[in-house]
């Protein structure tokens, strides 16, 4: 439980709030580099941290993002022609670079220095594994951008889905453990499983335990349940790295390379940015790991983009439709919920909550540890920013960034934090130390 003014402070992400003002210290994902194509191709809308910002990409193939509103007398730069190095608003002609700054003026006379007055809001933009980064912070000079592993990778992918809802109820899907044996998995029975796969301990213990614990980067969980075997437990080792950063432990430690970004568009709405690169060694596929036909994934179908503020990378299961809910598929044992797939699960749950979630009338159990953690890291980082000026965690130390989650199998006297430093630590081969099953 959270009361309400510090659910706001944990929530709200626009200019002059301190979570706003926590997150505009690091690099903040924008959007795909596939959605500006092309050298002067079509500007495209940008909601971020509440902000309403235009993204272009010039002719020689930078990427610009500007302030919606044309610093002249305000019409939308959504509008604007993207011409030669700069994009022009339409109204009377003037012209900004990527930096925002106005290199022509037409509708002045030649002999004014008007133009070299003016300025338009412009955030400056990196492009890494398919991802277009920008600072919208108060430094001259940015820090580095984390080292994320999987946006770093020359094979590097990102896709890309919207929900509506704040950041902070979505991200905590990420963290909760225990939900994926409900949710995902409540018809799923220990006979439908293969003995001894990770499939496996987590139907037949669906309330784990849990060791949590702070890290230069945020927060780390392990979920831990008996195995077969009276000398082991089975692990499910996550992350949150701050600022918005999750680690899912799906597949065995240390296969696989991916992270999540919830970045806030607004207090209400929120895209997930999920960076992938291909995993050190083949894991199982899916449909393996259950006896049972059918699986959890499911579809994620999308909408066309349109041009609107909230027009990009929409799941066609939305609160609008129920998610797509079918009871009959519930009851035919296809899956728990009625809902196509995993994914439309998430969005139905956490966008259920409302558009922010009033953590005032919750009731936290045991399970919710790792929730609790990540918020109060979060709120006492922007609070520190903002009484002492306190640098947060990670925004000058992107190699604290170099993680991976997973499953693991640890001798049950083992600390499970410092068993697994090795295998946890991304950008490493492993070679020798791969887990053999799921
Ligand atoms: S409003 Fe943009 S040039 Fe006048
Ligand atoms: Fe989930």
């Amino acid at each position: 439980m959270l009361a309400k003014e510090t659910n706001e402070l944990l929530c709200r992400v626009g200019p002059g709030t301190e979570m706003g003002d926590l997150m505009r210290q690091y690099w903040v994902p924008a959007l795909r580099s596939d959605e500006l194509a092309t050298p002067d191709s079509a500007p495209v809308r940008v909601r971020l941290l509440g902000e309403n910002l235009i993204a272009f990409r010039v002719t020689s193939g930078r990427v610009g993002l500007i302030g919606n509103h044309c610093p002249h007398r305000g019409a939308s730069l959504f509008y604007g022609r993207n011409e030669e190095e700069g994009l022009r608003c339409v109204y009377h002609g003037w012209k900004f670079d990527v930096g925002g700054s106005c290199v022509d003026m037409p509708s002045e006379p030649s002999d004014c220095n008007f133009k070299g007055k003016v300025k338009a809001v412009a955030y400056p933009c990196v492009e890494r594994g398919g991802v277009v980064w920008t600072y919208m912070g108060p430094r001259q000079t940015p820090p580095p951008v984390p080292d994320l592993e999987a946006n770093m990778d020359a094979q590097a992918q990102v896709y890309t889905v919207m929900r509506k809802c704040n950041y902070m109820q979505a991200l905590e899907g990420d963290i909760d453990s225990a939900h994926f044996a409900f949710l995902h998995m409540g018809h799923i029975t220990v006979d439908d499983t293969y003995d001894g796969n990770f499939i496996h301990y987590q139907i037949r213990e669906r309330a784990p335990r849990y060791e949590v614990t702070d890290t230069e980067f945020g927060i780390s969980y392990g979920a831990y349940r008996p195995t077969d075997n009276d000398d082991t437990y089975f692990w499910r080792i996550g992350n949150f790295l701050c600022p918005f950063y999750t680690q899912v432990p799906l597949g065995p430690l240390p296969l696989r390379r991916a992270v999540r970004a919830w970045v806030p568009m607004d207090d209400e709405h929120t895209m997930s940015f999920n960076m992938v690169a291909p995993s050190v060694a083949e894991i199982v596929p899916d449909p393996e790991r259950l006896k049972k036909p059918g699986g959890i994934v499911g579809t994620t179908e999308m909408l066309p983009d349109t041009t609107d503020w909230y027009g990009r990378s929409r799941l066609k299961a939305d609160i609008v439709n129920d998610h797509l809910l079918d009871r009959e598929r519930a009851g035919r044992g296809e899956s728990y919920t009625g809902l196509p797939g995993l994914v439309a699960e998430d969005h139905a749950v956490t966008e259920s909550m409302g558009s922010i979630c009033d953590r005032s009338q919750e009731h936290l159990g045991t399970s919710d540890v790792m929730i609790i953690r990540t918020r109060l890291r979060l709120i006492r980082a922007a609070q520190a920013l903002r009484t002492t000026g306190e640098i947060p965690p990670g925004v000058d130390n992107p190699e604290v960034y170099r993680q991976r989650a997973g499953g693991v199998m640890l001798p049950r006297s083992a600390n499970w934090f410092e068993a697994t430093k090795s295998l946890r630590t991304g950008f490493a081969e492993h070679a020798g130390e791969l887990a053999s099953k799921r």
